[in-house]
């Protein structure tokens, strides 16, 4: 249990980092234990940390800057000081459920869930781990010269975020003081602004602040609200940490966020010049998206695979743009040469995709089998059941549903009704039942 615990920090630091070859953690005698996450050789670069009897040495392929240099030292003694404390305190449970909340914690930041949902994950994260009741997070807003709310956890959730936070306010002084400060008697402490109190009716009665940072300039304060008996030093060096952590996150999710924008809209952009080569279809690979999110959603996907699922959808029909107008417009019957053609259209978008790097397999899955049927009678290759991927399975429907929901020119919209027991008809007979079922829900939820 203990083991799993710390190999799972190491795994954690190592994510964090991707520039971390590998890591050691030594515990000298009378434990003598020493574990070792990756592959250690003499080209690395080494950096060591030790507290007592235990050391932490980061192996590094390249050298690495100052700043990183600060982050990895404040895990590294981060880790340390919970292995030194399960070890040596009587509550080794306790002190577990600890770590495995650091844990978690961590590996939120390590995962690319949008800025917003992160902060959230990570102030409740903080607060259960300080045993604290409220966290929030401060932006400080140089124009006005104040400071707003932009997350918040805990019962003021949702009733404080418009007030704006004066300089002269404790969250004002941790950020002028940029240091990480503990207030334990707030009712004596007139720099302790009583309006948020006064709007939400929660009484604050200690506060530990850390500021927050984001590339060598101060942005915020990461501020966590009343522990039973005060806040002490290492509730202290426990939110600094996180609060470095948080800015070296936000650094990378913001270049993150923006290259994932400026990529979508690249992408929108070529689905939309191939449906307008069809000019009765110009809205197909949006809609196919929207329902496709939709059914994503209900089945449970996370943030990761439903970015990867619009992705798949928006793009679901690119092959097209090898299929020649002559074809692909013709109005009356296809014949069975032409047919073949259109069928190509999946096999060339997966050939185009493939070649771009962020497009993994799953993502192809939803251009490729697209028109794949559970009992094989699809195309392009009759693949049957689990042979065909989820995200083809998901765009397979939301591609019907709209294809028959709208006019084209052999035929008028066929109302709602009539097509979902089309759907329901071929539910886990050529369509996915799941998928057809949360269809089902998210168009009668309307
Ligand atoms: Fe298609």
């Amino acid at each position: 249990m203990l083991e799993n615990n710390i190999l799972n920090v190491l795994l954690t630091i190592k994510r964090i980092f991707p520039k971390l070859q590998s890591i050691t953690l030594a515990m000298k005698a009378p434990l003598k234990v020493e574990i070792t996450i990756g592959e250690t050789s003499e080209k690395l670069h080494p950096i060591s940390f030790d507290m007592e009897n235990y050391s932490v040495v980061c192996y590094f392929g390249e050298k690495i800057t100052e700043k990183d240099t600060l982050v990895v030292k404040n895990v590294a003694m981060y880790l340390l000081k919970f292995i030194k404390a399960v070890f040596q305190s009587m509550r080794v449970e306790a002190e577990s459920i600890k770590v495995r909340r650091a844990v978690e914690l961590a590996g939120a930041l390590a995962s690319n869930l949008r800025i917003d949902r992160l902060l959230k994950q990570i102030q409740e994260g903080i607060c259960e781990l300080l045993e604290a009741e409220a966290a929030s997070i401060l932006i400080y807003n140089e124009k006005k010269n104040i400071l707003e709310f932009m997350v918040t956890t805990g019962e003021v959730s949702g009733r404080i975020e418009k007030i704006p936070v004066p300089m002269n306010s404790i969250a004002g002084t941790i950020f002028l003081n940029e240091k990480t400060m503990i207030f334990n008697d707030l009712e004596k402490d007139n720099r302790h602004f009583k309006g948020v109190d006064k709007a939400s009716g929660f009484v604050t009665r200690n506060i530990v602040g850390s500021p927050i940072w984001l590339d060598g300039k101060k942005i915020g304060v990461i501020e966590v609200l009343n522990k039973e008996g005060g806040f002490d030093a290492e509730d202290a060096e426990v939110l600094e940490t996180f609060a470095k952590l948080i800015g070296y996150k936000l650094s990378t999710l913001q270049g993150y966020e923006e290259m994932s924008r400026r990529l979508k809209s690249v992408i929108l952009a070529i689905a939309t010049a191939i449906d307008k080569r069809d000019r009765y279809t110009h809205m197909h690979s949006k809609n196919v998206t929207d329902y496709s999110l939709r059914i994503g959603r209900l089945l449970g996907l996370s943030q990761k695979e439903l970015e990867e699922l619009e992705i798949s959808a928006l793009l679901h029909d690119v092959g097209k743009i090898g299929i020649e107008d002559a074809i692909l417009l013709k109005r009356g019957k296809l014949t069975d040469e032409e047919f073949a053609r259109i069928k190509s259209h999946t096999i060339i978008g997966a050939e185009i995709t493939k070649k771009v790097r962020f497009i993994n397999r799953d993502i192809v899955s939803g251009i490729l089998e697209h028109h794949e049927k559970l009992d094989g009678s699809g195309y392009p290759y009759g693949k049957k059941n689990g042979e065909i991927g989820l995200f083809g399975r998901i765009v397979a429907v939301a591609d019907i549903f709209d294809a028959l929901t709208t006019a084209r020119p052999y035929k008028d919209p066929w109302p709602v009704d009539k097509v979902l027991c089309i759907l329901k008809e071929d539910a886990g007979v050529k369509l996915d039942k799941k998928c057809v079922e949360a269809l089902e829900k998210v168009i009668t939820a309307k």
